[in-house]
C-alpha cells in the first residue's frame, strides 16, 4: 500500500468508526431476532437487512483506511443492549443510535477538516449523505408507529405496519433465506 497518508488521528478516529459500523450491525442483527421472535416478520426482515447495510459501512471504511496506506484494525464489538420491551421502544432506540451515529460522523467530518484532509473529508460526504437517507427512514418508521398505534382497538393497524416495513427499501440478504 505504500507510504501512510492519512495521519496517526485520522486512522485511529477511522478505525473507531469502523468499528462502531460493526457494532451497529450487531445492534440491528440483535433487533431482527427479537422482532422475529415476536412475530413481527416485517421487522424482522428490515432490522435484518438494516444489519447487512451498516456492515457494508463497516467494509467502506476499512477499505479506505487500507487505500490510504493505514491500517485497519478490526477489535472487540460490544454486545447489543438488552432487549426492547416493546415496538415503540424498539423504535425510539433506533431512532437514538442513528442520531448519535450521524454525530461521530459529524465529528469525523470535524476532523478531518481541522488537519486539512481533504480526501478523507471527501470520503466522509458518503456517509454524511447516507446519515440523511437513514434518519429519514427511521423518522418515517416512528410516524407509521404512531399513526398504527393510535386506534389501539384495532390491531389491524399493526398488520399494515408490519407490511409497510416489508416492502420498505433496503439491500441486504434474509438469515431464513440461506440454505441450512
Ligand atoms: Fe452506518
Ligand atoms: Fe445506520
Amino acid at each position: 500500500m505504500g507510504d501512510k497518508r492519512i495521519s496517526d488521528n485520522i486512522e485511529q478516529a477511522l478505525n473507531d468508526q469502523m468499528n462502531n459500523e460493526a457494532a451497529q450491525a450487531q445492534a440491528y442483527l440483535a433487533l431482527g431476532v427479537w422482532a422475529e421472535a415476536n412475530n413481527y416478520t416485517g421487522i424482522a426482515d428490515f432490522f435484518y437487512k438494516h444489519s447487512e447495510e451498516e456492515r457494508q459501512h463497516m467494509f467502506k471504511f476499512l477499505e479506505y483506511i487500507n487505500t490510504r496506506g493505514g491500517t485497519a484494525k478490526i477489535g472487540a464489538i460490544a454486545a447489543p443492549a438488552d432487549n426492547p420491551t416493546n415496538l415503540k421502544e424498539c423504535i425510539e432506540d433506533v431512532w437514538q443510535h442513528e442520531l448519535e451515529n450521524s454525530k461521530k460522523i459529524y465529528a469525523l467530518v470535524d476532523q478531518a477538516m481541522a488537519e486539512r484532509d481533504w480526501a478523507t473529508f471527501n470520503f466522509l460526504q458518503w456517509f454524511v449523505k447516507e446519515q440523511i437517507e437513514e434518519e429519514a427512514l427511521i423518522d418515517g418508521l416512528r410516524d407509521k408507529f404512531a399513526l398504527a398505534s393510535e386506534d389501539k382497538a384495532n390491531n389491524a393497524n399493526f398488520y399494515s405496519l408490519d407490511r409497510d416495513m416489508q416492502g420498505a427499501s433496503q439491500e441486504g440478504e434474509l438469515p431464513r433465506q440461506a440454505e441450512l
